[in-house]
Protein backbone atom coordinates (compact mmCIF):
# COMPACT_ATOMS: atom_id res chain seq x y z
CA UNK A 1 0.00 0.00 0.00
CA UNK A 2 0.96 3.60 -0.99
CA UNK A 3 1.40 6.12 1.33
CA UNK A 4 -1.52 7.80 -0.42
CA UNK A 5 -3.91 4.68 -0.06
CA UNK A 6 -2.86 5.42 3.72
CA UNK A 7 -3.72 9.30 4.09
CA UNK A 8 -6.75 10.69 4.83
CA UNK A 9 -9.48 10.23 2.09
CA UNK A 10 -10.79 13.65 2.42
CA UNK A 11 -7.33 15.28 1.76
CA UNK A 12 -6.03 12.89 -0.82
CA UNK A 13 -9.12 14.18 -3.36
CA UNK A 14 -7.07 17.63 -3.26
CA UNK A 15 -3.57 18.18 -2.15
CA UNK A 16 -3.94 22.06 -1.23
CA UNK A 17 -1.11 23.57 1.03
CA UNK A 18 -2.31 26.76 2.94
CA UNK A 19 -1.40 30.11 0.84
CA UNK A 20 -0.13 30.95 4.40
CA UNK A 21 2.55 28.32 4.50
CA UNK A 22 3.85 29.01 1.21
CA UNK A 23 6.47 31.15 0.70
CA UNK A 24 6.08 33.38 -2.42
CA UNK A 25 9.58 34.58 -4.17
CA UNK A 26 9.28 37.93 -5.39
CA UNK A 27 11.42 39.46 -7.78
CA UNK A 28 12.88 42.60 -6.42
CA UNK A 29 10.35 44.96 -8.20
CA UNK A 30 7.33 42.84 -7.44
CA UNK A 31 4.21 45.17 -5.61
CA UNK A 32 2.05 42.50 -4.31
CA UNK A 33 -1.91 44.06 -4.10
CA UNK A 34 -2.68 39.84 -3.64
CA UNK A 35 -2.94 39.12 0.39
CA UNK A 36 -4.70 41.08 2.69
CA UNK A 37 -1.64 41.41 4.96
CA UNK A 38 -1.65 44.29 6.90
CA UNK A 39 1.87 46.93 6.59
CA UNK A 40 1.39 48.93 9.90
CA UNK A 41 4.25 48.61 12.45
CA UNK A 42 2.99 47.80 16.22
CA UNK A 43 2.99 50.74 18.73
CA UNK A 44 5.73 50.25 21.53
CA UNK A 45 3.24 50.16 24.05
CA UNK A 46 1.89 47.00 22.29
CA UNK A 47 5.10 45.30 21.77
CA UNK A 48 6.48 46.01 25.09
CA UNK A 49 3.15 44.79 26.89
CA UNK A 50 4.56 41.60 24.68
CA UNK A 51 7.77 41.99 25.91
CA UNK A 52 6.78 42.25 29.26
CA UNK A 53 4.87 39.11 29.40
CA UNK A 54 7.69 37.25 28.12
CA UNK A 55 10.19 38.47 30.65
CA UNK A 56 7.54 38.49 33.80
CA UNK A 57 6.83 34.29 33.44
CA UNK A 58 4.33 34.05 30.90
CA UNK A 59 6.09 31.09 29.27
CA UNK A 60 4.31 28.18 30.71
CA UNK A 61 0.57 26.99 29.94
CA UNK A 62 -2.02 29.47 29.95
CA UNK A 63 -4.75 27.51 31.63
CA UNK A 64 -8.23 28.55 30.72
CA UNK A 65 -7.00 31.31 27.74
CA UNK A 66 -6.32 34.74 29.57
CA UNK A 67 -8.99 35.86 31.38
CA UNK A 68 -8.14 39.50 30.97
CA UNK A 69 -8.41 39.06 27.29
CA UNK A 70 -11.53 37.57 27.34
CA UNK A 71 -13.08 40.46 29.51
CA UNK A 72 -11.66 42.92 26.88
CA UNK A 73 -12.94 41.49 24.10
CA UNK A 74 -16.41 41.22 25.99
CA UNK A 75 -16.55 44.71 26.88
CA UNK A 76 -15.21 45.51 23.08
CA UNK A 77 -18.73 44.05 21.94
CA UNK A 78 -20.49 46.94 23.80
CA UNK A 79 -19.76 49.34 20.96
CA UNK A 80 -21.97 47.12 18.84
CA UNK A 81 -24.82 46.83 21.34
CA UNK A 82 -24.14 43.73 22.35
CA UNK A 83 -23.28 41.71 25.55
CA UNK A 84 -20.56 39.25 25.19
CA UNK A 85 -19.57 37.60 28.45
CA UNK A 86 -16.21 35.73 28.84
CA UNK A 87 -17.34 32.24 29.30
CA UNK A 88 -19.14 32.32 25.73
CA UNK A 89 -16.39 33.59 24.47
CA UNK A 90 -12.94 30.83 22.63
CA UNK A 91 -9.78 32.05 22.22
CA UNK A 92 -8.39 30.83 18.83
CA UNK A 93 -5.09 31.76 16.55
CA UNK A 94 -6.66 33.97 14.03
CA UNK A 95 -9.24 34.02 11.69
CA UNK A 96 -9.26 30.73 9.58
CA UNK A 97 -8.51 29.19 12.74
CA UNK A 98 -12.10 30.84 14.08
CA UNK A 99 -13.38 29.61 10.87
CA UNK A 100 -12.51 25.79 11.37
CA UNK A 101 -12.84 25.94 15.20
CA UNK A 102 -17.11 27.00 14.21
CA UNK A 103 -17.05 24.34 11.99
CA UNK A 104 -15.38 21.44 13.70
CA UNK A 105 -18.25 22.01 16.34
CA UNK A 106 -21.16 21.76 13.74
CA UNK A 107 -20.11 20.07 10.81
CA UNK A 108 -20.61 16.70 10.47
CA UNK A 109 -19.74 14.69 7.39
CA UNK A 110 -22.56 14.85 4.65
CA UNK A 111 -23.94 18.19 6.09
CA UNK A 112 -24.24 21.14 3.33
CA UNK A 113 -22.85 24.91 4.19
CA UNK A 114 -24.34 27.45 1.84
CA UNK A 115 -21.16 29.88 1.03
CA UNK A 116 -23.20 33.32 -1.03
CA UNK A 117 -20.99 34.03 -4.15
CA UNK A 118 -18.20 35.61 -4.25
CA UNK A 119 -16.90 35.22 -1.04
CA UNK A 120 -13.80 34.62 0.89
CA UNK A 121 -13.12 30.74 1.05
CA UNK A 122 -10.97 30.28 4.09
CA UNK A 123 -13.49 27.43 5.58
CA UNK A 124 -13.71 26.01 2.74
CA UNK A 125 -10.68 23.70 3.41
CA UNK A 126 -12.02 22.63 6.60
CA UNK A 127 -15.47 21.56 5.08
CA UNK A 128 -13.34 19.26 2.40
CA UNK A 129 -11.87 17.91 5.30
CA UNK A 130 -15.05 17.37 6.97
CA UNK A 131 -16.63 15.83 3.64
CA UNK A 132 -19.38 18.71 3.51
CA UNK A 133 -20.75 19.94 0.56
CA UNK A 134 -20.33 23.77 0.12
CA UNK A 135 -23.00 25.19 -1.79
CA UNK A 136 -22.60 28.68 -3.70
CA UNK A 137 -25.51 30.97 -3.53
CA UNK A 138 -25.23 33.83 -6.32
CA UNK A 139 -25.19 37.32 -4.34
CA UNK A 140 -27.01 39.95 -6.80
CA UNK A 141 -24.88 43.09 -7.54
CA UNK A 142 -26.79 46.61 -5.94
CA UNK A 143 -24.44 49.97 -7.23
CA UNK A 144 -21.93 48.20 -8.06
CA UNK A 145 -21.59 45.95 -5.03
CA UNK A 146 -22.02 42.68 -4.28
CA UNK A 147 -25.35 41.86 -1.74
CA UNK A 148 -27.35 38.96 -0.18
CA UNK A 149 -29.69 37.72 -2.35
CA UNK A 150 -32.64 36.30 -0.13
CA UNK A 151 -34.27 34.58 -3.23
CA UNK A 152 -31.13 32.63 -3.78
CA UNK A 153 -30.29 31.74 -0.45
CA UNK A 154 -33.81 29.73 -0.21
CA UNK A 155 -33.34 28.46 -3.55
CA UNK A 156 -29.99 26.91 -1.94
CA UNK A 157 -30.95 25.48 1.07
CA UNK A 158 -31.87 21.63 1.57
CA UNK A 159 -32.96 19.00 4.56
CA UNK A 160 -28.56 18.15 4.55
CA UNK A 161 -28.53 22.09 5.18
CA UNK A 162 -26.59 22.60 8.34
CA UNK A 163 -24.80 26.16 8.00
CA UNK A 164 -24.58 29.60 6.10
CA UNK A 165 -20.86 31.59 5.97
CA UNK A 166 -21.26 35.42 5.81
CA UNK A 167 -18.76 37.56 5.22
CA UNK A 168 -20.13 40.51 6.67
CA UNK A 169 -18.37 43.07 5.87
CA UNK A 170 -17.90 41.28 2.75
CA UNK A 171 -13.97 39.86 0.88
CA UNK A 172 -14.18 40.91 -1.87
CA UNK A 173 -17.34 41.79 -2.32
CA UNK A 174 -16.78 45.44 -0.13
CA UNK A 175 -20.68 45.25 1.39
CA UNK A 176 -21.88 45.81 4.85
CA UNK A 177 -25.05 44.45 5.36
CA UNK A 178 -27.59 46.41 7.39
CA UNK A 179 -30.08 45.13 9.90
CA UNK A 180 -32.74 44.69 7.65
CA UNK A 181 -30.40 42.08 5.46
CA UNK A 182 -29.39 40.28 8.57
CA UNK A 183 -32.82 39.93 9.79
CA UNK A 184 -34.19 38.33 6.35
CA UNK A 185 -30.75 35.91 6.77
CA UNK A 186 -31.48 35.40 10.67
CA UNK A 187 -35.41 34.29 9.45
CA UNK A 188 -34.06 32.07 7.04
CA UNK A 189 -31.88 30.05 9.72
CA UNK A 190 -34.64 30.36 12.08
CA UNK A 191 -37.24 28.83 10.06
CA UNK A 192 -34.95 26.27 7.95
CA UNK A 193 -32.77 25.32 11.28
CA UNK A 194 -29.26 25.96 10.15
CA UNK A 195 -26.28 27.93 11.87
CA UNK A 196 -24.92 31.27 10.77
CA UNK A 197 -20.80 31.26 10.82
CA UNK A 198 -20.59 35.41 10.74
CA UNK A 199 -17.11 36.30 9.55
CA UNK A 200 -16.79 39.58 10.68
CA UNK A 201 -13.08 40.01 10.32
CA UNK A 202 -13.32 43.35 9.02
CA UNK A 203 -16.15 45.08 11.33
CA UNK A 204 -13.61 47.70 11.98
CA UNK A 205 -12.88 49.03 8.24
CA UNK A 206 -16.73 50.27 7.59
CA UNK A 207 -16.59 53.52 5.50
CA UNK A 208 -18.70 56.54 4.55
CA UNK A 209 -21.19 56.44 7.60
CA UNK A 210 -21.39 52.63 6.98
CA UNK A 211 -21.99 51.22 10.43
CA UNK A 212 -21.36 47.47 11.40
CA UNK A 213 -24.22 45.25 12.73
CA UNK A 214 -23.47 41.90 14.99
CA UNK A 215 -25.74 38.84 13.59
CA UNK A 216 -25.60 37.35 16.81
CA UNK A 217 -27.42 40.72 18.34
CA UNK A 218 -30.58 39.83 16.84
CA UNK A 219 -33.63 38.45 19.11
CA UNK A 220 -33.41 34.50 18.17
CA UNK A 221 -29.82 34.07 17.15
CA UNK A 222 -27.78 33.96 20.01
CA UNK A 223 -27.34 30.35 19.63
CA UNK A 224 -27.62 30.26 15.69
CA UNK A 225 -24.57 32.17 15.39
CA UNK A 226 -21.17 31.82 15.46
CA UNK A 227 -18.78 35.05 15.45
CA UNK A 228 -15.47 34.90 13.89
CA UNK A 229 -12.96 37.78 14.46
CA UNK A 230 -9.24 37.98 14.57
CA UNK A 231 -6.94 40.50 15.17
CA UNK A 232 -5.18 40.01 12.02
CA UNK A 233 -6.47 42.83 9.96
CA UNK A 234 -7.80 45.14 12.69
CA UNK A 235 -4.27 45.62 14.42
CA UNK A 236 -1.92 44.77 11.60
CA UNK A 237 -1.74 41.58 13.82
CA UNK A 238 -1.52 38.81 10.68
CA UNK A 239 1.82 37.11 12.14
CA UNK A 240 1.12 37.35 16.00
CA UNK A 241 -2.20 34.68 15.07
CA UNK A 242 -4.84 35.80 17.32
CA UNK A 243 -8.89 35.38 17.18
CA UNK A 244 -11.89 34.18 19.18
CA UNK A 245 -15.50 32.55 18.39
CA UNK A 246 -18.18 34.02 20.48
CA UNK A 247 -21.61 32.36 20.62
CA UNK A 248 -24.67 31.06 22.84
CA UNK A 249 -24.38 29.70 26.16
CA UNK A 250 -26.07 26.44 24.56
CA UNK A 251 -23.88 26.28 22.01
CA UNK A 252 -20.62 28.14 23.40
CA UNK A 253 -18.99 24.40 25.31
CA UNK A 254 -19.52 22.50 22.10
CA UNK A 255 -16.92 25.46 19.99
CA UNK A 256 -14.56 25.06 23.23
CA UNK A 257 -14.35 21.60 22.95
CA UNK A 258 -13.61 21.63 19.37
CA UNK A 259 -9.63 20.46 19.17
CA UNK A 260 -7.30 23.37 18.58
CA UNK A 261 -3.83 24.62 19.73
CA UNK A 262 -4.08 27.58 21.77
CA UNK A 263 -2.70 31.16 21.50
CA UNK A 264 0.72 32.08 22.94
CA UNK A 265 0.62 33.75 25.87
CA UNK A 266 2.29 36.75 25.72
CA UNK A 267 0.62 37.39 22.40
CA UNK A 268 -2.50 37.34 24.36
CA UNK A 269 -0.78 39.64 27.33
CA UNK A 270 -0.59 42.11 23.86
CA UNK A 271 -4.25 42.11 22.39
CA UNK A 272 -5.13 42.68 26.17
CA UNK A 273 -2.85 46.07 25.74
CA UNK A 274 -4.41 46.43 21.93
CA UNK A 275 -7.78 45.82 22.69
CA UNK A 276 -7.64 48.40 25.88
CA UNK A 277 -5.65 51.07 24.69
CA UNK A 278 -4.69 50.53 20.80
CA UNK A 279 -7.97 52.22 19.92
CA UNK A 280 -5.81 55.40 18.59
CA UNK A 281 -3.61 52.92 16.70
CA UNK A 282 -6.76 51.77 14.62
CA UNK A 283 -7.79 55.24 13.95
CA UNK A 284 -4.88 55.89 12.29
CA UNK A 285 -4.78 52.93 10.08
CA UNK A 286 -8.74 53.19 9.33
CA UNK A 287 -7.91 56.81 7.85
CA UNK A 288 -5.09 55.06 6.02
CA UNK A 289 -6.82 52.52 4.24
CA UNK A 290 -9.40 54.94 3.60
CA UNK A 291 -7.12 57.56 1.75
CA UNK A 292 -5.85 54.34 -0.12
CA UNK A 293 -9.36 52.89 -1.29
CA UNK A 294 -10.30 56.86 -2.23
CA UNK A 295 -7.14 57.39 -4.32
CA UNK A 296 -7.07 54.05 -6.22
CA UNK A 297 -10.74 53.98 -6.42
CA UNK A 298 -10.10 57.31 -8.97
CA UNK A 299 -7.53 55.88 -10.77
CA UNK A 300 -9.27 52.68 -11.64
CA UNK A 301 -12.31 54.75 -13.00
CA UNK A 302 -10.09 56.74 -15.14
CA UNK A 303 -9.48 53.86 -16.58
CA UNK A 304 -11.33 52.29 -20.27
CA UNK A 305 -13.01 48.57 -19.52
CA UNK A 306 -13.26 49.29 -15.72
CA UNK A 307 -15.71 50.19 -13.53
CA UNK A 308 -14.70 50.44 -10.08
CA UNK A 309 -16.81 50.94 -6.58
CA UNK A 310 -15.70 52.15 -3.40
CA UNK A 311 -16.53 49.64 -0.74
CA UNK A 312 -19.08 50.18 1.95
CA UNK A 313 -16.30 48.24 4.87
CA UNK A 314 -12.94 45.65 4.51
CA UNK A 315 -9.85 47.31 2.60
CA UNK A 316 -10.52 45.77 -0.51
CA UNK A 317 -11.41 47.02 -4.71
CA UNK A 318 -13.36 44.43 -6.63
CA UNK A 319 -13.43 46.44 -9.91
CA UNK A 320 -15.21 44.82 -12.55
CA UNK A 321 -12.61 44.35 -15.70
CA UNK A 322 -15.24 42.61 -18.30
CA UNK A 323 -14.94 45.62 -20.20
CA UNK A 324 -11.18 44.89 -21.00
CA UNK A 325 -11.71 41.73 -22.88
CA UNK A 326 -9.65 39.83 -20.59
CA UNK A 327 -11.14 37.49 -17.89
CA UNK A 328 -10.07 37.88 -14.47
CA UNK A 329 -7.26 35.01 -15.04
CA UNK A 330 -5.61 36.46 -17.80
CA UNK A 331 -5.69 39.81 -16.61
CA UNK A 332 -3.63 38.82 -13.24
CA UNK A 333 -1.05 36.48 -14.91
CA UNK A 334 -0.58 39.44 -17.73
CA UNK A 335 -0.37 41.79 -14.99
CA UNK A 336 2.65 40.00 -13.58
CA UNK A 337 4.22 39.53 -16.60
CA UNK A 338 3.72 42.54 -18.17
CA UNK A 339 4.02 44.79 -14.84
CA UNK A 340 5.07 42.96 -11.71
CA UNK A 341 1.79 43.61 -9.55
CA UNK A 342 0.17 40.66 -8.09
CA UNK A 343 -3.26 40.37 -7.47
CA UNK A 344 -6.36 38.15 -6.71
CA UNK A 345 -9.22 37.22 -8.45
CA UNK A 346 -10.79 34.34 -9.85
CA UNK A 347 -10.95 32.51 -6.27
CA UNK A 348 -13.65 33.79 -5.04
CA UNK A 349 -16.69 32.04 -6.05
CA UNK A 350 -17.60 29.97 -9.53
CA UNK A 351 -19.87 32.30 -10.55
CA UNK A 352 -19.57 36.44 -9.73
CA UNK A 353 -15.94 36.58 -9.25
CA UNK A 354 -15.82 35.75 -12.60
CA UNK A 355 -14.45 39.22 -14.76
CA UNK A 356 -13.81 41.03 -11.19
CA UNK A 357 -10.28 41.08 -10.16
CA UNK A 358 -9.19 42.07 -6.28
CA UNK A 359 -6.42 44.60 -4.91
CA UNK A 360 -5.74 44.82 -1.28
CA UNK A 361 -4.95 48.38 -0.11
CA UNK A 362 -1.55 47.00 2.00
CA UNK A 363 0.69 49.05 0.04
CA UNK A 364 0.56 52.95 1.54
CA UNK A 365 0.41 55.60 -1.08
CA UNK A 366 3.17 57.50 -2.19
CA UNK A 367 4.68 58.28 1.06
CA UNK A 368 5.09 56.83 4.44
CA UNK A 369 2.82 57.90 6.86
CA UNK A 370 2.60 55.25 9.84
CA UNK A 371 5.80 53.10 10.27
CA UNK A 372 5.41 50.13 8.10
CA UNK A 373 7.21 46.48 8.64
CA UNK A 374 8.83 46.65 5.04
CA UNK A 375 10.23 49.98 3.38
CA UNK A 376 8.44 51.68 0.49
CA UNK A 377 10.78 52.43 -1.80
CA UNK A 378 9.29 55.14 -4.51
CA UNK A 379 8.62 52.44 -6.86
CA UNK A 380 6.77 50.33 -4.39
CA UNK A 381 3.91 52.31 -3.44
CA UNK A 382 0.36 52.22 -4.39
CA UNK A 383 0.76 55.18 -6.85
CA UNK A 384 3.28 53.66 -8.49
CA UNK A 385 1.69 50.16 -8.85
CA UNK A 386 -1.87 52.39 -9.56
CA UNK A 387 0.77 54.12 -13.04
CA UNK A 388 2.01 50.33 -13.75
CA UNK A 389 -1.87 49.01 -14.08
CA UNK A 390 -2.76 51.88 -16.01
CA UNK A 391 -0.09 51.54 -18.66
CA UNK A 392 -1.26 48.00 -18.73
CA UNK A 393 -4.85 48.54 -19.03
CA UNK A 394 -4.28 51.23 -21.61
CA UNK A 395 -1.47 48.68 -23.71
CA UNK A 396 -4.43 46.47 -23.68
CA UNK A 397 -7.67 48.18 -24.48
CA UNK A 398 -8.12 50.12 -27.23
C1 LIG B 1 -12.97 37.39 5.74
C2 LIG B 1 -11.70 36.76 6.22
N1 LIG B 1 -11.77 35.84 7.20
C3 LIG B 1 -10.66 35.24 7.66
C4 LIG B 1 -9.43 35.54 7.14
C5 LIG B 1 -8.22 34.82 7.66
O1 LIG B 1 -7.63 35.51 8.69
P1 LIG B 1 -6.28 34.98 9.36
O2 LIG B 1 -5.17 35.45 8.49
O3 LIG B 1 -6.28 35.60 10.70
O4 LIG B 1 -6.35 33.49 9.42
C6 LIG B 1 -9.30 36.48 6.12
C7 LIG B 1 -7.98 36.79 5.54
O5 LIG B 1 -7.84 37.42 4.53
C8 LIG B 1 -10.48 37.10 5.64
O6 LIG B 1 -10.42 38.00 4.66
Amino acid sequence: MSVKDLVRNELKQRVQVSSTRQRYVDPPNMISLAAGDPNFLLPDYIADAISAAIKGGCNHYCFGDEAELKEAISNYYSKYGYKAPPNLITITSGGNPSLNQAYAAILNAGDENITPDPSYGGGGGMMRYLSVKNVHAPMKKVNGLFRIDLEALKKAITPKTKSLYLDNPGNPSGAVFTKEELKGIADLAIDHNFFVVSDETYSEYVWDGHKHECLIAIPGMENRTLVCMAMTKMYSWAGMRTGWVITGPELAPYVASAPSGSVSWPIQKGAVKALTEGYEYVETIKKEYEERLDYATKRLNELPGIKCTKPEGAFYLFPDISGTGMTSQEFGEKLREEEAIRISGSMYGPGNAKGHIRLSMIVPLSYQKTPSWYEVTKDKTLESAMDRIEKFVKRHVK
